[in-house]
């Protein structure tokens, strides 16, 4: 694995060190709260008078535990964030009988939009991923680029569980090339100890999240760095099944190429806002209250946003917001939170982006990243508008605006950026995601 690295000092975060406002985070343009005055009229007033009437403008807090305001912030789980079934696999996983919890290791992944498009099956001696065609964005990922890179992500997952189990896991991607939606056999047979390293990012799994707060204004050692990405070459990527010359991480972390960086990333948002049907398809994955994540256990949360506590809290009891002031609000936390607080950027490169085993690598080895980053308390969150504007442009047949500059400004040629990430030193802790059921899942 090679590393190209820059140092430097972080962007200075927003001025009223409350960035974004307080603004959710967003993967999707569904992602958000809006920003009330861009909402208000007669009718519905603004979200920061609101925000002042429950006393958090004023640094006091008044959330109500009685009236429609308890109410809401009951039924919404203001109270018990990330508590209850849809997040209970992250406690339980270690838990399941035999081979099942590999797979629940599996599911605790990250993957795109948090889609969760899998089944699975799982014996005494292997476990088989399969594709789940029902859970896709078309629009939003048209050749399937992120979900084969959750895909790697999840494999990723399963390995190391394995691995702290005493076993060998071995990965074969496409077993059947007439089943393209058999994505992976994982053959299980007993194995050496596991290594300290291995010990380690097995015990990450229950505790990484994607982290969408702000993170510190301070750099991330060029070491630390560096110590995220060494490991994952030794004999796990013999049994992870990343082929020829896999993935490696570009980081970006001096403070003109992160500037550049951070605003190819806003344009990039603010091409997919504008383009309605994209937007649409990304809404329709948010799950906006605790009654919707009860249902479908999918999809991104308001809890996942990387709000403060107090800002959390208000919009969950503040009524359901729209498609467009959550886009609106997406943009903002993207130039405000996401890219004016990112400490390095992690690009991670394949030798081509339109491969599936390159994908499949890639994301083995951005699990492996992220697990190794919660090992070491750094903050990570995927950041991808670039990727699927030119994947969006591709699909058009329009005019790529965006492959060639990303290349430039990463040093590297056009096509062989994956997917990418920002990461740095929290000031939040993230909150776990729901998941599905096991059975739910096929297993
Ligand atoms: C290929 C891929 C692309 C992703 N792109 C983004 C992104 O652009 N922005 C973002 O905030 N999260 C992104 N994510 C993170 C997912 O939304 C996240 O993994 C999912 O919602 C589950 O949450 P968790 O990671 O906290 O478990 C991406 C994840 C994967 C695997």
């Amino acid at each position: 694995m090679s590393r190209r690295s820059r140092s430097g000092r972080a962007a200075s975060e927003p001025d009223d060190g409350v960035p974004a406002d307080g603004v959710p985070g967003a993967q999707a343009p569904a992602d958000g709260v809006p920003d009330g005055e861009a909402v208000a009229d007669a009718a519905h007033p603004t979200r920061r008078t609101v925000l002042k009437a429950i006393g958090i403008g004023g640094g006091t807090v008044l959330l109500a535990g009685t009236g429609v305001v308890g109410v809401r912030a009951e039924r919404n789980g203001v109270w018990s964030v990330g508590e209850g079934a849809p997040w209970q696999l992250w406690s339980t996983w270690q838990d399941a009988p035999g081979t099942t919890a590999l797979v629940a290791a599996g599911a605790l992944a990250a993957n795109p939009h948090n889609l969760q498009p899998w089944s699975w099956a799982a014996a005494d001696d292997g476990i088989d991923l399969y594709d789940d065609p029902t859970r896709a964005m078309p629009l939003g990922d048209p050749d399937g680029r992120e979900r084969i890179v959750g895909y790697g992500c999840a494999l990723a997952n399963v390995v190391l569980a394995a691995r702290a189990r005493g076993l060998r896991a071995q990965v074969q991607a496409w077993p059947d090339p007439a089943e393209p939606g058999h994505i992976a056999h994982i053959a299980l047979s007993d194995g050496p100890a596991p290594d300290a390293r291995e010990q380690r990012l097995a015990a990450a799994i229950s505790h990484r999240h994607s982290d969408r707060g702000p993170y510190q204004d301070a750099a991330v050692d060029a070491a630390v760095l560096d110590d995220l990405v060494s490991g994952t070459a030794d004999r796990g990527t013999e049994d992870l099944g990343a082929e020829g010359p896999g993935a490696e991480v570009v980081w970006v972390t001096e403070p003109a190429a992160r500037a550049t960086l951070g605003d190819l990333y806003v344009e990039a948002t603010a091409a997919i806002i504008a383009d309605e049907p994209v937007s649409v398809e990304a809404f329709s994955w948010f799950r906006n209250d605790r009654a919707q994540i009860e249902r479908y256990r999918d999809g991104l949360t308001l809890d996942c946003q990387g709000m403060s506590p107090l800002m959390l809290a208000a919009a969950k009891i503040l009524p359901a917001q729209s498609r467009t002031s959550g886009d609106a609000y997406w943009l903002k936390s993207t130039r405000q939170v996401h890219t004016a607080t990112a400490a390095a950027y992690g690009i991670i490169r394949v030798a081509d982006v339109g491969s599936a085993t390159d994908r499949l690598a890639g994301g083995q080895l951005l699990q492996q990243v992220h697990l190794a980053a919660t090992d070491a308390g750094l903050g990570l969150q995927h950041l991808n508008q670039i990727g699927e504007r030119v994947d969006r442009d591709r699909a058009l047949g329009a005019t790529d605006q965006f492959s060639e500059r990303w290349a430039q400004v990463l040093g590297i040629p056009a096509g062989q950026a994956l997917v990418s990430f920002r990461l740095g030193h929290p000031t939040r802790t993230p909150h776990p995601s729901p998941r599905r059921t096991l059975t739910s899942i096929g297993v």
